[in-house]
């Protein structure tokens, strides 16, 4: 089980991920270095990888993937030249990126095996590939052939988003129909992230089945799963302070911003859980709609806006608000909310699960700082580990 440092990557957490996980997998080199430094196996794969990059990743990788034939056949020359005098047991093992031609994914651009997706080959595609190619699919290298030739040994896809393993289930059988063939040849098979295993409803059982399913059809086979967001699911808060209040659109205005600090709440789109900090058992309710859902559907000319429902809503009743940045981003609201009491100046709220995603993609757009990045110990003492300033800010702006 490796940890995909895409979703979640804290070197203060590497203890916690040597402990449960046996390695990490990374997008490209920086992820792969801060892997390499959690320990365990590192493995990494890219749509495309630069020059310099696959370089430095054949010096220290446990596994590397790639994208297709074409980007196989293009790195051959360094590959070889780079593990020339490398002795087998010091080369990192090569694998391809497959497209089962099938998930169940249903926001677009979180689907990768759309019919043009740029991800991993489709079968139609590894087959065209085979005629070229299909020698260097083979469990074992070849001394007495050709000792310096790299070869593939294992195979990898990944189709799931926040998903259950019904739904691995079901990827399989079409990765199996398109691929089943290729896995007495190889000696690992990589399932992917997507798996929401961490969650109460998750059906761990029939993941072990699918597995051992795996196990008997294939013997040799090891079996990888890549998680990222199952791996710090419902961890990690991030401290608001309330800025601003309007009373009439009831526009709360926060130090924190959807834009800058969890973007995944207007890419994916998702309303996190929030906590007003001086009642910390009232968890503030998500009236059924918000104001980011509704402006999703205004039409072109912007005449149906929908601001107006949120006003109803809160002329409805309850201490409603739509929570939302200090960016000039119109669209930076983190969604309508439904308090216990009436929010003030200066309140904390606590919004919840920002541990993924958000923490990894968050920014400085519009120059709003960054928030400072706390430990909470068991013993419930906190450690500083990063506040952000203006020259964090500045020099990366160069
Ligand atoms: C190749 C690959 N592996 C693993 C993951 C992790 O997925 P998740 O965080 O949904 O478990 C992703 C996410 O995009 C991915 O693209």
């Amino acid at each position: 089980m490796l940890l995909a440092q895409k979703a979640f990557t804290m070197p203060r957490a590497a203890d916690l991920v040597r402990k449960y996980l046996d390695g990490t997998t990374a997008s490209g080199i920086f992820e792969a270095k801060a892997g390499q430094a959690i320990g365990g196996e590192t493995h990494v794969y890219s749509p495309a990888y630069g020059e310099e990059e696959l370089r430095d990743l054949l010096g220290f990788a446990h596994t590397i993937l790639f994208n297709s034939w074409r980007e196989w056949e293009h790195w051959q020359p360094l590959i070889r030249t780079e593990l020339a005098e490398r002795p087998q047991s010091e080369r990192p093992r090569f694998g391809l990126r497959v497209n089962p031609g099938y998930s169940e994914v249903e926001t677009l651009i979180y689907n990768p095996c759309t019919p043009l997706s740029r991800l991993g080959m489709t079968p139609e595609a590894f087959n065209q590939g085979l005629s070229r190619w299909d020698s260097s699919i083979r469990r074992d290298p070849e001394p007495s052939q050709c000792p310096e030739q790299p070869y593939i040994d294992g195979l990898h896809f990944h189709a799931l988003c926040q998903q259950n393993a019904d739904v691995l289930e079901r990827v399989l059988e079409h990765f199996l129909t398109h691929y089943g063939a290729y896995l007495e040849r190889v000696n690992w098979l990589n399932l992917g992230g997507g798996h929401h295993i961490t969650r109460p409803d998750y059906d761990i059982d029939l993941l072990i089945r699918l597995i051992e399913r795996l196990h008997t059809l294939y013997p040799h086979l090891e079996i990888y799963l890549e998680p990222g967001e199952a791996c710090a699911l419902n961890a990690g808060l991030l401290l608001a302070t309330v800025l601003d209040i309007d009373p009439v659109s009831r526009n709360v205005i926060l130090d924190t911003s959807a834009a800058c600090h969890m973007p995944d709440v207007l890419e994916m789109p998702y309303q996190p859980r929030v906590w007003l900090l001086d009642d910390p058992a009232a968890e503030a309710t998500v009236p059924g709609s918000t104001l980011r859902l509704s402006v999703s559907v205004t039409d072109r000319n912007g005449l149906e806006n929908t601001y107006p429902d949120c006003l109803r809503a809160a002329a409805d009743g309850g201490e409603r608000y739509v929570l939302g940045g200090p960016t000039c981003l119109a669209g930076d609201t983190i969604g309508l909310y439904e308090f216990n009491r009436p929010l003030v100046r200066g309140d904390i709220l606590l919004f919840g699960d920002m541990a993924i995603y958000s923490f990894v993609k968050n920014n400085t757009f519009n120059g709003i700082p960054l928030p400072a990045l706390l430990w909470l110990n068991s013993d419930a003492t906190v450690d500083t580990i990063k506040n952000f300033g203006y020259r964090d800010f500045i020099e990366r702006l160069g």
